[in-house]
């Protein structure tokens, strides 16, 4: 069977695995090349982990800026500078942060609950707790000044890139005079990073460290709250967290497709791609392959193995994912602490394109 998404990221022709879509202009957007949408999770995998094939190199008509950006680069050039950046972001930096990670979300969590009981009972789980988690957290580890910290939302919008960049330099310099324990600081002092590779690594993580992190810290809160019985299991600990968070991605995967740009004449699953053609991965479809998942449209928290691929694959899976997965586990510990039922109080809003997926709204009861 061909995997199709649920209703709401549905390509809108995929007779088969690989299939071409037109792009037509839209309100919002002019006419595209068209692309290969790829469905099947095997053929996912064979092209993200191909980038000799398959490139992240950024496609005619694409903003110049994404050309500087290891996301946007391959081996060999890509290796060396994603080295520079694991070696920053090590496991040990992550683990140092769940204390952090923890204390925050029972701080958002009280404050959000106190106000709730205060007023109409009833509190925004995404806009109150998890949004602001995520995007503090991120500014934690990059060692964003307390000033500053009001443009974070900002950052998560159509031009987070361009925004980021500019501000780059100033945190560049700020954290070479006030060095501190964060990974801005770690960067800046690397004397083997050139100037222009730091100030692309700084808004490269904070643009990728910010929107699907949020997006998934919301969704997997909606999902719970969309599934009480579930909920139920997580709190009287008979499903394990570890997996209910992997199984949580695959459901919600906060970007539903991955964009590579054919490097040479090929063929996927019986379809001849050209040098050039833009090759769409979508994880949405990937995630509903009833040859690797069992019952893919339920949220079956213990589902092991779970080879989900929403922290992407092969050479540039996500660097932040330790964080990620950290960030995750916590933040769903204090809110199983916090509140023992998970309901919602009204319709969870949904926000996001064809490529982003979040949550706008989230509002529960408070008790
Ligand atoms: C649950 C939250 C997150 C999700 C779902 C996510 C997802 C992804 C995916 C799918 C990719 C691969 C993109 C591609 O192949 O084209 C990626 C790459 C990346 N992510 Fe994440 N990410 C998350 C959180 C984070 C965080 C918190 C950070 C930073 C602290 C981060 C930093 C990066 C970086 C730097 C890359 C580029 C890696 C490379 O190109 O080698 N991500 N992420």
């Amino acid at each position: 069977m061909i995997p199709t998404p649920p209703p709401r990221h549905r390509l809108p022709h995929a007779p088969a695995p690989v299939c071409w879509q037109d792009e037509p202009r839209t309100p919002d957007r002019p006419p595209g090349p068209g692309f290969w949408a790829v469905t099947r999770h095997a053929d996912a995998l064979r092209v993200l982990q191909d980038p000799a094939t398959y490139s992240s190199l950024p496609g005619p008509g694409e903003l110049p800026l994404l050309r500087r950006l290891l996301s946007h680069q391959d081996p060999p050039q890509h290796t060396r500078l994603r080295d520079h950046a694991a070696r920053a972001l090590t496991p040990e930096r992550v683990r140092r942060f769940t204390e952090t990670a923890r204390e925050r979300a029972r701080t958002l969590l009280t404050r959000a609950l106190d106000t709730a009981r205060a007023t109409d009972g009833v509190l925004d789980l995404a806009t109150t707790v998890s949004d602001p988690y995520t995007a503090l957290n991120l500014a934690d580890l990059l060692g964003i000044p307390h000033a500053d910290r009001r443009r974070l939302p900002g950052w998560t919008g159509p031009h987070a890139l361009e925004d980021t960049a500019g501000y780059a330099p100033h945190l560049i310099v700020h954290r070479r005079r006030y060095p501190d324990d964060d990974l801005t600081t770690l960067l800046a002092h690397n004397a083997r990073l050139t100037s222009d590779e730091l100030e692309m690594l700084v808004p490269l993580l904070l643009t990728t460290g910010l929107a699907p992190m949020r997006d998934a810290a919301a969704g997997g809160l909606a999902l719970l709250a969309q599934h009480p019985e579930a909920y139920r299991e997580l709190r009287d600990d008979t499903a394990e967290l570890d997996l209910a968070v992997e199984e949580l991605l695959r459901l919600h995967p906060p970007l539903l497709t991955l964009r590579r740009t054919a490097a040479t004449d090929t063929e996927l699953s019986g379809r001849r791609i050209r040098r050039g053609d833009k090759v769409v991965v979508s994880l949405a479809a990937a995630h509903h392959d009833d040859q690797v998942f069992t019952d893919p449209d339920r949220l079956h928290l213990a589902r092991t193995p779970n080879p989900h691929l929403a922290l992407g694959a092969g050479p540039h899976l996500c660097l932040g994912a330790d964080f990620a997965r950290l960030q995750l586990r916590v933040l769903y510990e204090e809110v199983l602490r916090a509140l023992p039922e998970l309901r919602l109080a009204g319709p969870m809003q949904a926000d996001g394109s064809g490529v982003t997926n979040g949550v706008a709204s989230l509002p529960v009861r408070a008790g």
